[in-house]
């Protein structure tokens, strides 16, 4: 585990710059973290590593984004609205984590199924206003 202390969205961003610009096919990353966290804040600088043109915005609502600008596809997958595995099995979504592009995953604690092996995890806290604490397996470690 390791740990990353943030000041501002920005500098969340450029952290996770650096993971989508050495990002392999098959890395799931997990994101766990309150509302207002700084999960999709991290996402939008991932996926501007990997190359992703598009504008990147938060699939609460949708689920799924996928993007396909970037050096590998990008899948990014919110579960905040579900609760049981079963409906996460439903919408379709477990076939993103096996696939051949990057899934990252916000409300990965959501997730119930068996882990994939190739999963990191990314715990954000926040520690006031503009502070996020990041603790985190590095996906190149
Ligand atoms: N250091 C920081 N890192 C990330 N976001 C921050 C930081 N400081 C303040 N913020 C703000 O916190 C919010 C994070 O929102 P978002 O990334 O959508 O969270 P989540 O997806 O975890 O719900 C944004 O409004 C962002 O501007
Ligand atoms: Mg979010």
């Amino acid at each position: 585990m390791a740990t990353f202390i943030s000041h501002s969205p920005e500098e969340t961003e450029s952290f996770a710059e650096g993971f989508g610009r050495r990002a392999k096919a098959g890395l799931v990353i997990g994101l766990i973290g309150d509302l207002g966290a700084g999960k999709t804040q991290f996402v939008k600088g991932f996926a501007r590593g990997l190359g992703v043109t598009e504008r990147v915005l938060s699939p609460t609502f949708a689920l799924l984004h996928v993007y396909i600008s970037g050096r590998l596809p990008l899948y990014h997958l919110d579960l905040y609205r579900l609760n049981a595995q079963q409906e996460i099995v439903a919408a379709g979504l477990e076939e993103y984590l096996t696939g051949s592009g990057v899934a990252v995953v916000e409300w990965w604690n959501h997730w119930q199924g068996v882990e994939p092996a190739s999963v990191c995890h990314f715990q954000f806290d926040a520690r006031g206003d503009k502070v996020r604490e990041v603790t985190y397996e590095d996906p190149g470690a």
